[in-house]
């Protein structure tokens, strides 16, 4: 078979940039909210009611620790939430 040809084979990365907290970050088409964060260096982007801070946990959308302002909407899942190009993502040291 052509390695070409392999259908698990990732294709060329295309470059994508947010806007998180008004600072522009960028990223790879593909990539999650939370990859995007996490490879920008953010482990934590919210804290708990008890102030403690709190970012990707499970991955799997399931335990909302990893919310996030996308575009003005609040309490998207960045673990679930694809990125796009130009999105503002909003993060916040209080609790949700
Ligand atoms: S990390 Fe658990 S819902 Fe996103």
């Amino acid at each position: 078979m052509n390695p070409a040809d392999d259908p698990v084979r990732p294709g060329p990365a295309t470059a994508i940039e947010l806007v998180v907290d008004g600072r522009a970050v960028p990223g790879l088409a593909g990539q999650t909210v939370a990859g995007v964060l996490l490879g920008a260096g953010r482990r934590t982007w919210r804290s708990s009611r008890s102030g403690r801070p709190r970012g990707v946990f499970c991955g799997i959308g399931v335990c909302h620790d990893c919310l996030v302002a996308v575009n003005g909407v609040d309490d998207v899942r960045a673990c679930q939430r694809r990125a796009a190009d130009g999105d503002v993502i909003t993060t916040t040291d209080e609790p949700r």
